[in-house]
């Protein structure tokens, strides 16, 4: 497609003409947004951009190696691992409430970007993968209020690094378009929406590391799934969610008095509200089946059929 092949040579001039031979730090969450943003300034400058990713342990299944290799390898993009993920659980444990998980999260979040940041020389410029729209929704009153997203304005406050923020006029079908003419990868331009906390909204209450565990797994089986039955892009969002409830089941001769995993799957056109998906029920069944029989401590899965408002899309 000419056209995208024009914006992106436009788009590296400028990023070539705003930063000469200075360095480009960018925070790499493996989002689409961020993927692209990065994808567009290596090609532009190359070694002088260095990528932050930081792997909160929070993250779904195989997420941090597929960045690494992803991004890492196929582009051969400088990108720092961090791997904070017992600086996360600790300052999260005991923790409930899901506000202050937020907050907790996006506090630590910058403090450990700002660590590895500050051992890096010479950087003068931070890059955001800001869309059109982020700008616009933070505007927002509702926004900010009902939950707060930590993308926008969160540059920490002693560094004096400059923006630069090339997705900041495009949709996000634009910023697909783009990062497809780039090369980044079908999975990561098409990736599901993913919040900040990450599965951390999706324990309910306190989290545990085996209660994570048990999150991780049915998300990746729910998601092989989706996939198999060729659903992954009519579906907005889909994963799953671990309220701290048990009840009794029977497995075998046993009894058992385990947890139990929701699934939530919604359509949607940008988030704001969304109608729960009318997954047909033999894929249903065979999600339900693959978690009670592969996922320890489920005996039983339950389907959201709840649209936003009044729900939210997360249960968090
Ligand atoms: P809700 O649950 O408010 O979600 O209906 C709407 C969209 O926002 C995502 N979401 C978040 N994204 N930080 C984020 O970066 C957050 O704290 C957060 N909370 C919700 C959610 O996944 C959905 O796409």
């Amino acid at each position: 497609d000419w056209t995208m092949e024009h914006v992106v040579e436009m788009e590296v001039e400028k990023i070539r003409d705003q930063v000469g031979d200075r360095k480009v730090l960018c925070a790499l969450s493996g989002g689409v947004d961020s993927s692209v943003v990065a994808a567009l300034i290596h090609r532009a400058i190359g070694d002088q951009l260095t990528c932050i990713f930081v792997d909160h342990g929070l993250l779904r299944k195989n997420e941090a190696d597929d960045v690494m290799r992803t991004l890492g390898d196929g582009f051969n993009m400088n990108i720092i691992k961090v791997d904070a993920k017992d600086r996360f659980l600790s300052k999260l444990e005991g923790v409930s409430d899901p506000e202050q998980k937020r907050k907790i999260i996006g506090n630590e979040f910058i403090y450990v970007f700002d660590d590895e940041a500050e051992k890096l020389t010479e950087i003068d410029y931070l890059a955001q993968g800001t869309l059109y729209t982020d700008i616009i929704e933070s505007g927002t009153e509702t926004a900010q209020t009902i939950k707060s997203h930590h993308n926008v304005g969160g540059l920490p406050e002693e560094m004096e690094l400059q923006l630069i923020e090339p997705l900041n006029t495009l949709f996000k079908d634009e910023v697909r378009a783009l990062g497809t003419e780039l090369g980044v990868p079908e999975h990561i331009v098409w990736r599901q929406p993913f919040p900040g906390p990450g599965l951390a909204i999706r324990v309910l209450g306190a989290i545990t590391e085996e209660k994570l565990k048990i999150v991780r797994e049915s998300d990746a089986i729910l998601r092989e799934e989706i996939k198999e039955a060729g659903l992954d892009r009519d579906i907005w969002q889909y994963f799953t969610v671990l309220p701290d409830i048990r009840s009794v089941g029977v497995m075998g001769d046993e009894r058992t008095y385990d947890y139990t995993i929701g699934i939530r799957a919604v359509t949607s056109i940008d988030g704001m509200t969304s109608d729960w998906a009318r997954i047909p029920w033999d894929v249903l069944e065979k999600i339900s089946t693959r978690i009670v029989n592969q996922v320890d401590h489920i005996n039983r899965v339950v389907y959201d059929v709840t649209s936003k408002p009044p729900a939210t899309i997360e249960w968090e």
